[in-house]
């Protein structure tokens, strides 16, 4: 039987190359998106091409308050689609990017960081607890500006921090039902992120090119099949752990 990943944000960016590379593996997947149905329709299609089932719902990743339905609409698909009453992993991926310096930071931009990408990921994982098979896995996706300083992504690298802790503690209090909680984190890569700043404005590209060992920045393709590999059952021993992927960003 094929496992099941749920993929927030997985309509476009590292959360479709991640739902492809899954498939590519032989994995199922439910993909979620917040504004571009179409984008996340597409993703389906392409999956299901590869001969694997993939299904798409609407999540708002910053609105606790809609989780409890989410996993609703889950628990129907996965029984609709699949016979099942879990899945197999979860990848909290969903995120938007934000760049202000400390001192221009406004409060309503903070706390959409804050929301997104770790309220979010706290409840919503909380929220799918019951639906996550023992002897499964959870991928949190960081950044790779968390250990190193980069002047403007402060509240945003703050957030994605925090998500790192999280991850710690999710390993050590899911262990007991044989749960794997790791934490990956991207260097810079040309998604629509943040505008696509880092495919779209030169001078964002060079910066982060010229600070990787690499010399470039990354593409999907470098995040996606790596973290399907995380997922896969060559990796089970990997717990606890943030891996940075990006081509030796900032050392
Ligand atoms: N790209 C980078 O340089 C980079 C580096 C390190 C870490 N990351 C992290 O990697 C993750 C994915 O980024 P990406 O580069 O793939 O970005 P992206 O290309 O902009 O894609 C973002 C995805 O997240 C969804 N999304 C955004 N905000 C959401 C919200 N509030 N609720 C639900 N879904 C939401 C989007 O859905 P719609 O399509 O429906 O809008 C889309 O599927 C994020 O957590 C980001 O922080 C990115």
């Amino acid at each position: 039987m094929a496992k099941i990943t749920l993929v927030t944000g997985g309509s476009r960016g590292l959360g479709r190359n991640t739902a492809l590379s899954i498939a590519r593996q032989g994995g199922d997947v439910v993909i979620t998106y917040q504004s571009r149905a179409d984008a996340a329709a597409a993703v389906v299609a392409e999956i299901r091409a590869l001969g694997r089932n993939a299904i798409a719902l609407h999540l708002d990743a910053g609105k606790v308050s809609s989780f409890a339905a989410f996993a609703e609409s889950l628990r129907q698909a996965l029984r609709e689609t699949w016979q099942r009453d879990s899945f197999d992993a979860l990848v909290n991926n969903a995120g938007h990017g934000d760049h202000a310096l400390i001192a221009d930071t406004t409060e309503e931009q903070f706390d959409k960081l804050v929301d997104v990408h770790f309220k979010g990921v706290f409840f919503l994982t909380q929220t799918l607890l019951p639906l996550l098979a023992d002897g499964g896995r959870i991928v949190n996706l960081s950044s790779g500006l968390t250990r190193v300083s980069a002047p403007g992504w402060a509240a945003y690298s703050a957030v994605k921090g925090a998500v790192e802790v999280l991850s710690l503690y999710m390993a050590k209090e899911l262990g007991s039902r044989g749960i794997a909680v790791n934490t990956v984190a991207p260097g810079a890569i040309e998604t629509d992120f943040f505008g696509g700043a880092v495919r779209d404005t030169p001078e964002f590209n060079k910066y982060f090119a010229e600070m990787t060992a690499l010399g470039r920045v990354g593409v999907p393709d470098d995040i996606g099949p790596m973290i399907a590999s995380l997922l896969s059952e060559d990796n089970r021993w990997v717990n606890a752990q943030r891996i940075e992927v990006s081509g030796g960003q900032g050392i």
